[in-house]
């Protein structure tokens, strides 16, 4: 639920710009997911050479993957999901009959797992700065988020979690909530709650105790300490975006269940449109018709690699380009 989305990351930001002046070569080649009959293939999942070697950290992303590719074909009205993934160990973990790397390296990676992410907590982010429709530059989760089970009841399942922060990532979609923002004042002078659907159902909470609405605003400000609890049991079905930890959310918000009026990120990057209008519009779903038939897809393949001692490569790598551009 309390994902944050960095839409612009200084940090981040300067750390791709490097990348560029170093060598262009290295990003053209993060270009390497492909859509091919409904099924992405060559998704890259990293973990950073800083974390220490554990094996519930594998399990744990195929068991993410294969759930959140089921989840994103229903979500996505059968157009899309996982059809294989390749998952790259750092050589810092002990050498196992893993098949060497080729050319996969952390820093082309779509999901990368690592403890230094420049925000707090074990919040999943999608570093997303280019704007509404475009696509981002990585999904980040924490070692932590991965194997701590105690953040499934706060998150939702990490599958939920991972269809979500796709779609940041994949098609420039962005959060319907906003931590900041809670609450706001819609045309009608009323006090609404920040959210997607507004069919999404609750009770507001004052200091002592569940109340009317009325008392929680004092003249037209929300009153400190009212919050907004959402129903565990919910009819509404969107949207994934807002609040993928309810069980009853199963879609993203379309053109009819979705709030314009939300002050909320979605609305200011994306001009007031839908998750699904973007997502319509993507080349994804441009090209590809809903999957054929009434069975489900297969479950992703995984293939687990494991990197090699690279700096030298990277080093000739870089001083070749750098020789190319000189003559
Ligand atoms: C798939 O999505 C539909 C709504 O489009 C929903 O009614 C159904 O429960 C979903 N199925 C699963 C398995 O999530
Ligand atoms: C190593 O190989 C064995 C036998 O082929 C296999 O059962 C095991 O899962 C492999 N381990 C890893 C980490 O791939
Ligand atoms: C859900 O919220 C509504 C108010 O929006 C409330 O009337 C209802 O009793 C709640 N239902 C449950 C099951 O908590
Ligand atoms: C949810 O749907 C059921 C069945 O249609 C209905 O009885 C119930 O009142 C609805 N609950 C809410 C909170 O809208
Ligand atoms: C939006 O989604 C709802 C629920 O699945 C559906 O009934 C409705 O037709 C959809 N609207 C549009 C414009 O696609």
């Amino acid at each position: 639920m309390t994902h944050r989305d960095n839409a612009g990351s200084v940090g981040s930001l300067k750390f791709v710009t490097f990348l560029v002046a170093l060598s262009p070569v290295l990003l053209l080649l993060g270009a390497r997911v492909q859509l091919q009959d409904n099924g992405y293939d060559g998704i890259l999942i990293a973990i950073n050479p800083q974390v220490p070697e554990n094996q519930n950290l594998i399990t744990n992303i195929k068991e993410m993957i294969t759930e959140a590719s089921f989840y994103l074909f229903n979500a996505t009205k059968r157009r899309v999901f996982f059809r294989n993934i390749q998952i790259l160990i750092p050589a810092t973990w002990n050498a196992n009959n893993y098949s060497k790397v080729k050319q996969e390296s952390y820093e082309k990676a779509d999901v990368i797992v690592t403890d230094w992410n420049g925000v707090q907590g074990d919040d999943p982010y999608t570093l997303q700065y280019r704007g509404c429709g475009k696509e981002g530059r990585y999904i980040h989760f924490t070692p932590n988020f991965l194997l701590n089970d105690d953040l499934i009841a706060g998150y939702g399942s990490r599958g939920r979690v991972f269809v979500h922060e796709w779609a940041h990532l994949r098609w420039g979609v962005f959060d319907e909530y906003n931590n900041d923002k809670p609450f706001y004042i819609n045309g009608q002078n009323q006090i609404k709650v920040t959210r997607c659907s507004s069919d999404i159902t609750g009770i507001f909470v004052c200091e002592k105790g569940p109340c009317p609405q009325e008392n929680c605003i004092i003249s037209k400000l929300f009153k400190e300490g009212c919050v907004f609890i959402y129903n565990s049991t919910q009819n509404a079905t969107a949207s994934i975006m807002f609040m993928q930890s309810l069980s009853s959310v199963v879609e993203f918000c379309n053109a009819s269940t979705h709030n314009q009026e939300a002050p909320n990120l979605q609305n200011q990057i994306c001009s007031l449109r839908s998750a699904w209008d973007v997502m319509a519009d993507s080349a994804d779903f441009k090209g590809s018709l809903p999957w054929k038939g009434s069975e489900l897809p297969p479950p992703p393949t995984f293939t687990v690699t494991q990197a090699g001692d690279k700096v030298v490569c990277l080093v000739l790598d870089v001083s070749s380009k750098m020789a190319e551009v000189t003559f």
